[in-house]
């Protein structure tokens, strides 16, 4: 299977299973001023829309750009009023001094920085912003539970993973990376806190969706919250970094 379309083949699951991103990460979208009515943007890896929707719902043109044909045949269902590009973000044409706000959602991992950063400068407007944010699932900071216990037995008994990039949860690599070119500065940091009750059936369609997870491992996993009682609070964080483009001062 190509880089990045483990989702596509999965793309119904995909769809039903990943929780929405918490209001208070796009409270502060809104608070930073990127969400006014008008702005235009580009979802960057759009998946099924769970991004893109909020963004049309806040009154923003969305141009999407997903590369998995059966995630964006969802994603034109769910969010018609978009434009749906279904390619790579290293392939499609972004255009010039366009877009005021660019987002990829769990998803900039999948990304060449070398080839999309400097297409995203280019295409963002003078003021533009891009924002990036990704969900950690298992937030290292919250209290150990049982249920994070037996995940990390089935993680610690799997081979080296093949998930490219840093681990979720680092986010200054993950800073590192997205400012190393210096087309762009962190403008905003902020992480978000949440908890979700799970039973086994949606811990068996939400980790199946995950790119690292095999499917005994997912067996495994749901195993575990039959053992535990049949319901579990995963607690779980979202990330999100602002970068605004650097422009040369000439
Ligand atoms: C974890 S999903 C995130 C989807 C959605 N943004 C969300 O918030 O749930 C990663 C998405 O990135 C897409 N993707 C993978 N490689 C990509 C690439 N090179 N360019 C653009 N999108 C890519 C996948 O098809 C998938 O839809």
């Amino acid at each position: 299977m190509a880089r990045g379309m483990h989702f596509d083949a999965g793309a119904d699951d995909y769809d039903a299973a990943r929780p929405p991103y918490p209001p208070a990460l796009w409270g502060r979208l809104r608070a930073l001023g990127l969400l006014e009515p008008g702005r235009a943007a580009l979802d960057l890896g759009a998946g099924s829309g769970q991004a893109t929707g909020p963004l049309l719902a806040a009154g923003l043109p969305v141009t999407a750009i997903e590369p998995g044909p059966r995630l964006a045949a969802l994603l034109r269902r769910a969010c018609p009023a978009a434009t749906v590009i279904e390619a790579r973000a290293e392939d499609a044409a972004l255009g010039v001094g366009y877009f005021d706000l660019a987002v990829a959602a769990t998803s900039v991992h999948w990304f060449d920085l070398d080839i999309v950063l400097p297409k995203l400068h280019a295409a963002l407007t003078p003021d533009g912003r891009f924002a990036v944010w990704r969900n950690v699932f298992g937030d290292p900071d919250a209290p150990p539970t049982p249920f994070r216990a037996r995940i990390a037995e089935i993680v610690a008994a799997r081979r080296p993973p093949a998930r490219p990039g840093p681990p979720a949860e680092d986010l200054t690599a993950m800073s590192e990376a997205l400012t190393a070119s210096g087309l762009f500065r962190v403008d905003d940091c902020s992480t978000y806190r949440w908890t979700v009750e799970f039973d086994a059936d949606a811990v068996r369609r939400l980790f199946g969706t995950f790119s690292d997870w095999s499917r005994d491992e997912v067996r495994q996993a749901a195993a575990a919250v039959t053992d535990l009682g049949g319901s579990v609070a995963e607690h779980y964080s979202s990330w999100l970094l602002v970068l605004a483009p650097q422009r040369s001062s000439r």
